[in-house]
């Protein structure tokens, strides 16, 4: 697979990593619209050759697929350009700002028969594959509850960097840059981790948002001040359980920390997932009676950009994909809406 990076910030070096751990996938191109930031990434990375335009590198045309790793505004309109022009699609999370555009692009990719698979990074940790098998096997029996959390802590840390000066935090805060705040940056993957750890689509959400005042005025620069930093989220799932999803940037002390908890009738699994590394816990037989919980092993697990190559190879879209990352999407998008107690009906894939 010929693989053209479209965007090379931060999130991209850990797509040369990803990418480059596959054989058969060879990195042939990158595309930035900053044209220090693209020659310092090529020449990193010992990329061969840059573009400073998605157009460019259209009309160039010498690779097979595409991982878009701009901002998330810039998914929408560059993802349509790049399945228009037949090449396969990574895109990064959330697949676009909305719904709508988000079902769009699904529609495109399908009918075109292109590969589009979404970079919904957790499916990568061993743990929650791990925590789906158990949870679907039954052996925990009928879920009845589950908490999930993801903790951030960069509007208190400088650990990641300042977001009072640097722009890739600046713009993940201001709704005019195209963020849709916490919950759009890594609500949908705190969405995906409980759903698809719990294996249960999700029917109800109830939602409450909050944006701090940050600065005076609340605006740096350009920058308005206007999207969420923290939510929490009542939802039903579609066996009958009842769970709690929550998310902030405020989290003093976790840097980056996804934690999930599901509780059936016979016992319970525990999902940890921090930079330091991930757990799974289980509580089940015996281990009931005395609530005690023990480590599980867990073996590795393919990476989104193994399964991504393996379906440009094949032909066939793995999880998970545009249609899954549109079905988060909307939940979303329920989540801004004030009367958002809602039925959603989402498929987990
Ligand atoms: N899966 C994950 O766990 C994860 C983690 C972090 C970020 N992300 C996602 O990755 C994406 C990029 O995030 P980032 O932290 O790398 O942001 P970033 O701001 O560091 O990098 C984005 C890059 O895209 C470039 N760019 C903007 N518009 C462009 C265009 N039209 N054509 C070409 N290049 C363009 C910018 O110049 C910049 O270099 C976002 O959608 C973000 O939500 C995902």
């Amino acid at each position: 697979m010929r693989l053209l990076m479209l965007g090379t910030g931060g999130m991209a070096k850990l797509h040369v990593k990803g990418f480059n751990a596959v054989p058969g996938v060879e990195i042939v191109a990158a595309v930035d619209t900053d044209a220090e930031k693209l020659s310092e990434f090529l020449a990193l990375h010992s990329i061969p050759r840059g573009f400073a335009t998605l157009e460019e590198a259209l009309a160039w045309g010498e690779f097979d697929a595409v991982t878009n790793i701009t901002p998330d505004r810039v998914h929408y309109p560059t993802t349509m350009q790049i399945l228009d022009a037949g090449k396969h699609c990574f895109c990064e999370k959330p697949l676009a700002t909305d719904h709508a555009k988000a079902l769009e692009m699904t529609e495109k990719a399908e009918s075109l028969g292109l590969a589009n698979m979404v970079n919904l990074t957790y499916r990568n940790v061993p743990q929650l594959q791990k925590a789906h098998e158990l949870v679907k096997s039954g052996v925990i029996g009928k879920v009845k509850h589950i908490e999930a959390s993801y903790l951030q802590s960069w509007l208190v840390s400088k650990a990641w960097g300042d977001w009072r000066t640097e722009s890739q935090w600046l713009w993940r805060l201001s709704k005019k840059h195209g963020s849709n705040g916490v919950l759009g940056d890594i609500g949908v993957h705190i969405l995906d981790f409980a759903s698809y750890g719990s294996g249960l689509d999700i029917d109800h959400v109830f939602a409450r948002l909050k944006t701090f005042d940050k600065a005076p005025g609340n605006r740096i620069g350009d920058y308005d001040l206007d999207a969420n930093d923290s939510f929490t989220m009542a939802v039903d799932f579609s066996n009958g359980a009842l769970g709690v999803v929550h998310a902030t940037r405020w989290a003093t002390g976790h840097f980056n920390e996804l934690r999930l908890r599901v509780y059936g009738e016979r016992g319970g699994v525990e999902v940890q997932h921090r930079h330091d590394g991930s757990r799974l816990m289980v509580c089940l037989g015996p281990d009931v009676e005395t609530g005690s919980w023990q480590e599980m092993p867990v073996d590795p697990v393919p990476t989104n950009y193994q399964r991504f190559a393996g379906a440009v190879r094949s032909g066939v879209t793995q999880e998970p994909s545009f249609r899954h990352a549109a079905n988060l999407q909307r939940v979303l998008d329920l989540c801004f809406d004030e009367q958002s107690n809602r039925a959603v009906g989402v498929e987990i894939l």
